[in-house]
């Protein structure tokens, strides 16, 4: 596991404690990171202290817990539960990853959660992702072609050609890569970070597409691209197991191979 450390916040103060339920047994503590717009104690460390018993596997059911059963103006971002949509990202007993797939028990003595790390926080755990989408779209992650495709049929590929893009299209773009990458926490207005990067990948190796040169010049400024300095927090942090820093990789030997 990678520990992020989050930057050092001389304001982060300790807040409200909310005490286990009477009677209580399995208890465990989560601290929890809070921020308010509307709040000029912020930021602070809240306390929770669950009844385990009640709350089911994940470290996202213990939040779901607190805001249904203890406090309602807990914000967080989830929707599928699986794994599947991203949004559950945050930083979690130091790592980033899927609140819905963090298992409470993995974790000894108290949770500390907290927003994705070095980025605008909009409130509590929720994340500003509009500069890491806004980057996202500039590399134009769709397919682009020149000739239609064939009439009546989809755009074929070989075995060989698909499974270049394994790896790659199971990224959920939930951007817990990105934000533990310390080349994104100091340059991320100029360096594209790496859940981009892989996106950026898996249009250029693409069989379909056929804009791989245009994709390629774009990366070649100094900082795009070259930023990475192959530090690997990335690929350690996915939560889906992928290899942002081996796509990373790729595309530089790509640019080194055409001169
Ligand atoms: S390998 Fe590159 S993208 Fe991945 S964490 Fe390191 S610098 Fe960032
Ligand atoms: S590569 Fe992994 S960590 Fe990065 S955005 Fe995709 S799924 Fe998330
Ligand atoms: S809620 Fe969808 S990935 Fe966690």
């Amino acid at each position: 596991m990678v520990e992020i450390r989050l930057p050092a916040n001389s304001r982060t103060r300790e807040g409200k404690t909310y005490p286990a339920p009477q009677n209580a047994v399995n208890t465990r503590e989560f601290k929890v990171y809070r921020w308010s717009p509307d709040d000029e104690e912020n930021p602070t460390i809240d306390t929770y202290v669950l009844d385990l018993d009640k709350v089911g596997p994940m470290v996202l059911d213990a939040l779901l817990y607190i805001k249904d059963h203890v406090d309602e103006t807990l914000t967080f971002r989830r929707s599928c539960r699986e794994g599947i949509c991203g949004s559950c990202a945050m930083n979690i007993d130091g790592e980033n990853t899927l609140a819905c797939l963090k298992p409470i028990d993995s974790i000894k003595d108290e949770v500390k959660i907290s927003p994705l790390p070095h980025m605008p926080v909009v409130k509590d755990l929720v994340s500003n992702l509009n500069g890491a989408y806004a980057q996202l779209n500039a590399i134009q992650p769709w397919l682009k072609s020149d000739t239609p495709p064939p009439p009546d049929e989809e755009r074929r590929q070989s075995i060989e050609e698909r499974e270049k893009l394994d790896g790659m299209w199971e990224c959920i773009l939930c951007f817990c890569c990105t934000t533990s990458c310390p080349s994104y926490w100091w340059n991320g207005d100029k360096y594209l970070g790496p859940a981009t990067l892989l996106a950026a990948n898996r249009w250029i190796v693409d069989s379909r597409d056929d804009h791989t040169a245009e994709r390629l010049d774009a990366l070649q400024d100094p900082m795009s691209l070259y930023a990475c300095r192959t530090i690997m927090n990335c690929t350690q942090t996915c939560p889906k197991g992928l290899n942002p820093a081996k796509a990373i990789a790729n595309i530089k030997k790509m640019q080194i191979d055409r001169g």
